[in-house]
């Protein structure tokens, strides 16, 4: 071995080579970033939709470090600890009473494995292991695993890994801007549910479950989806015996106004995947749930009915000691309140963008709020994006266009005039997107 060599970072979603050297931040307070070269940066998308409470909230901070001296880690296969035992308690308090069984895993991608390969097993188990495809949406994300991203819908993400995508059943997304059946929703009576009812009726019997992002498609493009639509899934789904999944992992902690989306719309799922939001936003850590029925599945004396999943680092303590934390401030602090606060913002700064011709749709649920811009190319690789992004940076605020869509989605501690700051950006950046 020779001397020290300089190892390079290498970024998430960043072309090497091809972008500046990002700022270096080092230290973080409410909704602000502070950079090595003194700059400060206002968080307008919650750190990549995790932070809810603001950033380095004191009593997260040291809920982590009080835990981290005591029990650091142990293996959570044959054994339990406190803050799991806590945190379970607490989750159940919150979700609707059918799903009384959690399984942790540590980030939105495993937890959306988790229930994929539940949904398998459980109809293996059953003695049905030929129910085994998965339906899932047009413009889906659900993380970037193998398992995934085969229910993700196609796009630059998954482009080169087709080989290692498994086949999913495709269905229309309620997306209203772009109504996939070419109706308008102010009339319609969400036919777009037409095409999952087709393939329920003739495949039931060879599929396992259904996959959504309850009423908000997040990376694909911020859609928000009439609560009818999800509430038709769960419907289609429960009369053709299909397993429904609801992937809650960015809706999940109150970004749609309620604690949970599935709320919004009387819906509860076979399974429910949680994630960002949960230690809010300071450790990495996720949980699927389930119903007795799909748990009492995985019991018996039979050995092979075990669920043969975990990560080393299921159920971490420190990262359930900053959830447990985290849920203490939903009971603390005026949450919902605030909420409301973000919501009345949006409802109040949106409509002048609705109108503008540049704008092809600006539409908002709960804490979010997006503004599609009309462009010739439109998508994740839009050539709008990179000047979009280096504008924003530009005037302090940190705002990641999906391609084309500007989005919103702040840490829930963000004041009226902070948000107004961020709309007024976004309103300067339409000269700089469409310039005369
Ligand atoms: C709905 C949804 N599911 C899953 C994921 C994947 O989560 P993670 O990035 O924590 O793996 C994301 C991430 O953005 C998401 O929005």
């Amino acid at each position: 071995m020779s001397g020290a060599r300089d190892l390079r970072l290498w970024h998430p979603f960043t072309q090497q080579g091809a972008e500046p050297p990002p700022p270096i931040v080092c230290n973080a307070q409410g909704v602000y970033f502070e950079t090595q070269d003194g700059r400060k940066i206002l968080d307008a998308i919650s750190s990549w939709w995790v932070n809810i409470h603001g950033h380095s909230h004191p009593a997260i901070a040291e809920a982590v470090a009080l835990q981290a001296a005591r029990l650091e880690h142990v293996l959570f296969a044959g054994f339990s600890h406190e803050p799991a035992e806590e945190l379970a308690a607490r989750l159940g308090k919150i979700m609707p009473s059918p799903l009384r069984h959690v399984f942790f895993s540590d980030d939105g991608s495993t937890a959306v494995e988790v229930a994929l390969k539940l949904a398998v097993q459980y109809w293996a188990n059953c003695g049905r292991p030929q129910k085994r495809k998965i339906v899932a949406l047009e413009h889906a994300y659900h993380g970037d695993t193998a398992g995934a991203m085969s229910v993700s819908d196609d796009s630059p993400f998954t482009a080169p890994f087709e080989s290692m995508r498994f086949p999913v059943l495709r269905t229309d997304s309620a997306y209203c801007a772009h109504c996939p059946v070419g109706l308008a929703r102010a009339t319609c009576h969400i036919e777009c549910l037409d095409k999952l009812a087709k393939l329920l009726a003739e495949q039931a019997d060879e599929i396992a479950a259904v996959i959504v992002e309850p009423l908000l498609q997040g990376a694909g493009g911020m859609i928000v989806h009439p609560e009818e639509f999800l509430a038709g899934v769960r419907r289609l789904t429960a009369a053709h015996d299909v397993l429904l999944i609801a992937d809650e992992v960015l809706t999940g902690f109150g970004r749609t106004g309620r604690m949970f989306a599935c709320e919004r719309a009387g819906v509860v799922p076979d399974l429910m995947c949680v994630a960002k939001g949960l230690t809010g936003g300071f450790l990495p850590l996720a949980a699927t749930f389930t119903t007795d029925r799909v748990h009492d599945a995985f019991t018996g004396g039979d050995r092979s009915r075990t669920f043969f999943h975990g990560h080393s680092y299921t159920a971490n303590p420190i990262a359930c000691a900053a959830a447990n934390a985290s849920l203490q401030i939903f009971e603390n602090e005026p949450v919902f309140e605030r909420i409301a606060a973000i919501e009345n913002a949006h409802a109040a700064r949106l409509p002048a963008f609705a109108s503008d011709p540049r704008v092809a749709d600006a539409r908002r649920i709960g804490t979010v709020a997006a503004i599609e811009l009309a462009v010739p190319d439109a998508g994740y690789l839009s050539s709008l994006r990179p000047r979009l992004y280096a504008y924003y940076l530009s005037r302090g605020v940190l705002l990641r266009p999906l391609g084309n869509v500007v989005y919103i989605l702040p840490p829930y501690v963000i004041t009226p005039n902070e948000l107004n700051f961020v709309y007024d950006v976004i309103r300067d950046s339409l000269a700089v997107a469409f310039p005369s």
